[in-house]
């Protein structure tokens, strides 16, 4: 985990926007039964493990302006903890976590109640299930009807708050963000490297994944991608259940979790190691695109201008590849690009893959600010169904990068993976 005084001040920042006589719940993540006794894979709750750096389900945070921070944790259970492993248990939470007061979880109801009638407001994530539900309980129990509609009407959704402050990356998030894009550069480096026509897209995914555990990392941040051919069409394609063809692209969108945090990289490579006219064309356009939109990722620019950057130059390279007609102010304003770019340009990157944070303020687009971690990852995509000129069609081409915003212009946290052709093909090549 992270220093504890940062998780600390993260609470501070959020106590600081909260009203006096105001109380916060955050839940956990809850396991979730993938058949009998088998679980899926946990991830803790994004809001929550910002505020505690805690990654064991069930576990509920109660703070407040005028309040120690209290967790509830799962008590300490010998004979569970050799089945289903550790428990931190309620007693360790000050030392380990740095929160003032443990508790254990069979206590909750109990503390809880103790504490609300001090309590004018009730915040909590609203998107939060098991937030609502503990709120719903204790609104449940044994209270005056004004009372209860009082509670009712001042409950507030903490989710703003949080989002506003986990759009901006404090120093500590910065590096880990750099330590995740680092570690989810090399692993299509390591793709790159090992990519040959006949191993199946899963084999390929494999390669990267295997590269990310082996450089620390405990989890994928989304599942990854690996779509060869005309499957690059399809935006989040996860089957990985085709072998790659000497002639085809293969688009890998891949990213490593750190402490939570997410890479989210885009390469496109050329499986035999050499771009084809009709491949070359259409990722040299993509690559425009994305230089083009880089640079419009300025401290006080919109948010906005960067994928309009993008959709321009896309624009002119199909107009110039005879994929769709000109003029280009024309085909802009009638989106004529939109059979073959249909996603946004860009979108924030932090704890979730697709993070949390505010993208208009006032129906006005935002402007960039120092600290924010987004994407840049335009692509065309030309699938067997579409209008394009056959030459062209089964050619699906991302690149995405992953860019903290800074005074000094866009740091590109995972510019070590190649992405001219000829720096990906002399990649491939002398691997
Ligand atoms: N990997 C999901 C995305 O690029 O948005
Ligand atoms: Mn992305
Ligand atoms: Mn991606």
């Amino acid at each position: 985990m992270l220093a504890l005084n940062v998780y600390a001040e993260r609470r501070s920042r959020i106590k600081a926007l909260m009203p006096e006589n105001s109380l916060a719940i955050v839940s956990a993540a809850r396991e979730v039964i993938r058949n009998r006794d088998a679980e899926y894979p946990f991830r803790q709750s994004s809001d929550f493990w910002y505020l505690t750096g805690f990654t064991e389900p069930d576990a509920v945070l109660v703070f407040g302006p005028s309040q120690p921070d209290r967790l509830f944790v799962r008590p300490k259970n010998i004979e569970k903890e050799v089945w289903t492993g550790r428990r931190l248990g309620p007693d360790r939470v000050k030392m380990k976590l740095g929160i003032d007061e443990g508790y254990s979880l069979e206590s909750f109801d109990a503390e809880f109640a103790r504490l609300l009638p001090d309590v004018f407001w009730l915040e909590y994530p609203f998107n939060c299930l098991y937030s609502a539900e503990l709120v719903d309980k204790a609104l449940g129990a044994q209270m005056s009807h004004s009372r209860r509609h009082e509670l009712l009407s001042h409950r507030v959704d903490l989710s703003r708050n949080l989002q506003l402050t986990r759009m901006i990356k404090s120093v500590e998030e910065m590096n880990v963000m750099r330590e995740a894009s680092r570690i989810s550069a090399r692993g299509h480096i390591e793709a790159m490297r090992t990519c040959e026509p006949g191993m199946t897209e899963d084999q390929l995914a494999s390669i990267v994944e295997h590269s990310f555990r082996m450089q620390g990392s405990p989890s994928v941040a989304y599942q990854t991608i690996v779509a060869g051919g005309e499957n690059a069409c399809i935006l989040h394609y996860i089957d990985r259940t085709d072998r790659l063809l000497s002639n085809d692209l293969v688009l890998i969108d891949a990213g490593c979790e750190i402490e939570g945090y997410a890479g989210d990289i885009t390469r496109t490579l050329p499986v035999s190691g050499a771009f084809s006219g009709a491949q070359a064309d259409i990722y040299d356009v993509v690559l425009g695109a994305q230089i083009d939109a880089l640079s419009d990722m300025q401290v006080g620019m919109s948010i906005r201008s960067f994928h309009e950057a993008a959709l321009r130059a896309l624009t002119n390279g199909l107009i110039d590849l005879n994929i769709i007609d000109g003029p280009v102010e024309e085909a802009l304003a009638e989106k004529r690009y939109r059979p073959y770019y249909m996603h946004g340009t860009g979108h924030f990157l932090g704890l979730d893959v697709h993070d949390v944070g505010i993208y208009e303020k006032n129906k006005e687009p935002i402007k960039l600010e120092a600290g924010m971690v987004i994407t840049c990852e335009p692509g065309l995509y030309l699938s067997n169904r579409s209008a394009a000129p056959s030459p062209f069609r089964g050619i699906g081409v991302r690149i995405e990068d992953d860019v903290l915003i800074t005074t000094a212009g866009p740091e590109v946290l995972t510019e070590e993976v190649p992405k001219t052709r000829t720096d990906v093909e002399a990649l491939m090549r002398d691997a």
